[in-house]
């Protein structure tokens, strides 16, 4: 489903006509707006801006960045010139009619394909992150506990609050409790507050962390790092569903849904005896995996369009167009050992640096530059080597031609029916 948004004074006498067109093949969703962009539950896909709408301008430039733009007017040359340079990607003239409102919808197809490559703000286009789609609306249909792991900077709070988000809770608190961070010490009146006058220093009664997210989501992240007391007492409140303040003389019940994060493994801590192996059995009902950036590289390319959309908006002197082909070349080759988290910081300063419209190599770290081969795990078979170049060039080339099979086969050079058959046998998700 394709969010339009429109902006105009007419936004009302135009709202059957993009309904006309959502009951198109394409299926999209309009909602109007003369004034500032509402914040939704979810982005919008594309944005129609009517250039005889007051304001039009500053409208134009709050949305560039974010979604492709259409601009339309009343005849008039001038303007459809200021709003191309100002970064729409189209123009058209009033009145405006189903068949070029179609037209333009279908220009924009590949733009507008690209955002089916994610689900809420987590951006993927590879297997692995079709499958985590799945899980996500799975986990947030249940109320089962949910663990999530993965290397640092491979997204696993984006992933907690999109779970929350599309929960039934979502309209309850999502409280991050980060448990590296909060000493033993003060852990117990974070987490359960406490009554006035239960130790030296409550002067007043406080709520605990888990009080106040009664009805919500709690994540814990960190999960890993905690000590055998923390685990006690989460483990008792999983139990249980109840709580006590410091210094109470009765139980509270909260309902809260679980949700944890670590780095480390967690099984082997447990193996270990670092970790309860009852409450991991607690925590880790439903488990989600994210993948290191290095072995889903099909994505690479897509989130660094993602981050260059998402930081743009901070450089009003220049508009940044995007990546050239040979700075997309180098950053597909590098390794990324801090994830996905690396590769926005690395596009954040491109951005900053860079003093022209497009990102050139010369803007990316030395380092990313020299990296001569990107290390593979203990030398593999050259057969799986091979297989798993081939699939990425193929994943890659079908997100570059917006999911047009036949246009990816042309540009790889091969019969439509052979791509076919290496999408099936790869199981690439398009
Ligand atoms: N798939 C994705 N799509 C878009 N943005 C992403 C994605 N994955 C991660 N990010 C971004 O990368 C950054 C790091 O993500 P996040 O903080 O969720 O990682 P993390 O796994 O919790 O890392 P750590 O273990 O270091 O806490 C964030 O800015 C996040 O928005
Ligand atoms: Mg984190």
């Amino acid at each position: 489903m394709l969010n339009i948004l429109v902006i105009s004074d007419e936004a009302k006498e135009l709202y059957g006509l993009f309904k006309a067109e959502k009951a198109s093949s394409e299926g999209q969703n309009a909602s109007s707006s003369a004034s500032a962009l509402p914040a939704g539950r979810r982005e919008y896909d594309i944005a129609f801006v009517d250039l005889d709408t007051e304001n039009w301008r500053e409208r134009l430039m709050e949305v560039r960045h974010r979604m492709p733009v259409v601009a339309f007017s009343r005849p008039d040359v001038r303007k459809a010139v200021e709003a191309m340079k100002l970064g729409a990607g189209d123009y058209l003239e009033k009145p405006l009619t189903a068949d070029t409102l179609a037209e333009v919808m279908a220009r924009h197809r590949h733009e507008l394909l690209t955002h089916k490559y994610g689900f809420d703000e987590i951006i993927g286009a590879s297997g692995p992150m079709q499958e985590i789609f799945g899980l996500i609306k799975r986990a947030a249909a249940s109320e089962s506990s949910v663990l999530i792991t993965g290397e640092s900077g491979t997204g696993k709070e984006l992933l907690a609050r999109a779970i929350h988000r599309w929960s039934p809770r979502s309209d309850r608190s999502f409280m991050t409790i980060n448990c590296s961070a909060i000493p033993d010490t003060l852990l117990e009146s974070e987490l359960f507050g406490f009554e006035k006058g239960s130790f030296t220093g409550a002067q007043y009664t406080k709520k605990g962390l888990l009080e106040l997210a009664d009805g919500g989501t709690v994540f814990f992240d960190e999960i890993g790092d905690v000590s055998p007391l923390f685990q006690t007492k989460i483990l008792r409140v999983l139990q249980e569903g109840e709580i006590m303040r410091i210094g109470g003389s009765r139980p509270m019940h909260v309902d809260v849904r679980f949700i944890t994060a670590t780095n480390k493994d967690l099984r082997a801590a447990c193996q270990r005896g670092g970790f309860r192996e009852d409450l991991y059995y607690r925590l880790n009902v439903i488990n989600i995996h994210l993948p290191p950036l290095r072995e889903r590289t099909a994505d690479v390319a897509l989130l660094a369009k993602h981050f260059v959309t998402k930081h743009a908006s901070k450089r009003k002197d220049v508009l940044i167009k995007g990546i050239s082909p040979e700075a997309m070349a180098v950053l597909t080759a590098y390794s990324f050992p801090g994830n996905v988290r690396e590769l926005e910081n690395i596009i954040e300063r491109a951005i900053s640096f860079a003093d022209i419209a497009e990102i050139f190599p010369s803007d990316l770290p030395a380092f990313l530059r020299q990296e001569p081969t990107r290390p593979r795990a203990a030398s593999p078979r050259l057969k799986d080597a091979l297989a798993d170049f081939e699939k990425q060039t193929i994943a890659a080339a079908l997100i570059e031609a917006g999911g047009n099979i036949s246009r990816a086969a042309a540009s790889l050079g091969i019969y439509r029916q052979q791509l076919q058959r290496k999408i099936k046998e790869y199981r690439i998700a398009i």
